[in-house]
């Protein structure tokens, strides 16, 4: 394969349907792939929620816009990606699915395709072990809000190949993104450093040493954070930062990265954040 042109996306929740769109404002065909018409015409209706803000803003116009909705197909089918040159995969943060996963995919996708994950801890080698081409598979870890962070982390796997860490760095730059290479080490560089502080921050909290609005207010006036570690909590998922913490605590072994007791706590109780409209805050 020597261009990539049409892009498949497993998973179009909160990171997967931001990915889609980004490649599609870049004119790339996609094929998003969900559980069931609901998920995916969800994922739909904020990829056009997404687009109204930046054509409010002047930086698309309409037609475009529509343009690129155009470009993005849905379907409940995997096995409707087997044309395509390379495949996200942002299912949730669970190994043994994103394992079957890339099983299932390189057993059925054209010869050459890439296999990406956009995992934000889950060891990139081990992913690729699932397959028979682990010289096609990397880690391409997008930040939340996809279209809005500049960031992409491109992680290689024990085996990815040159030709396959080059195709994909180019393409990020295409998209308008800034690449930067991380060792598949548990949690790459972001959330080696982020999650941990979000750790210790409900730390703060459940310790008392101040409200919500006091730990983000403190983080966002005092260290000129965008948003205080609670608030983006809430946006990334308070079960995707425990399931971070986790890797980190059992791949690295280290007990400073033990999730706090109340995070754990609000996982069970289903306050997942932004996504559940109930997090460390209310959403409506
Ligand atoms: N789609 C399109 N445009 C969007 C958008 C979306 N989903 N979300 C925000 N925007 C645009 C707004 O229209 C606005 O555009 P403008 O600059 O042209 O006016 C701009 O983004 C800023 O948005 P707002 O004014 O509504 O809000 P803020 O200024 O408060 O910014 C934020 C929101 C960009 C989310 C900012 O608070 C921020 O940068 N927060 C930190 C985010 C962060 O750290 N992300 C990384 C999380 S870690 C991660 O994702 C890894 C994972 O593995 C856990």
């Amino acid at each position: 394969m020597t261009e990539i042109k049409k892009i498949g996306v497993v998973g179009a929740g909160t990171m997967g349907h931001g990915i889609a769109q980004v490649f599609a404002l870049a004119g790339h065909e996609i094929v998003m792939i969900e559980r069931t018409e609901e998920c995916l015409s969800s994922a739909k209706d904020r990829i056009k929620q997404s687009l109204a803000r930046i054509v409010l803003k002047k930086k698309i116009k309409e037609e475009e816009a529509s343009d690129v909705l155009k470009r993005i197909s849905g379907s409940i089918r995997i096995e409707d990606l087997k044309d395509v040159d390379l495949i996200i995969e942002a299912v949730y943060e669970d190994e043994a699915l994103k394992r079957g996963i890339f099983s299932r995919l390189d057993s059925m996708v054209k010869e050459g395709a890439i296999l990406a994950s956009n995992t934000s801890s889950i060891s990139i080698t081990r992913l690729a072990s699932s397959t028979k081409r682990p010289e096609n598979v990397i880690g391409m870890h997008f930040m939340n809000p996809v279209p809005i962070m500049k960031l992409v982390e491109i992680i290689r796997g024990m085996a990815t190949s040159d030709i396959t860490f080059n195709m994909i760095r180019d393409l990020c730059v295409r998209i308008g993104k800034s690449p930067v290479e991380a060792k598949d080490y548990p949690g790459f560089i972001v959330n080696r450093i982020l999650v941990p502080m979000v750790n210790e921050a409900v730390y703060a909290l459940m310790e008392g040493i101040g409200s919500p609005d006091a730990i983000d207010s403190a983080m966002t006036l005092g260290a000129n954070h965008p948003m205080g570690p609670l608030a983006l909590a809430d946006l990334v998922g308070l079960d995707i930062c425990l399931a971070v913490l986790e890797v980190l605590h059992r791949d690295l072994g280290d007990p400073k990265y033990r999730p706090c007791p109340l995070l754990r706590k609000y996982v069970e109780a289903g306050y997942l954040g932004k996504k559940t409209g109930r997090g460390f805050y209310e959403y409506r």
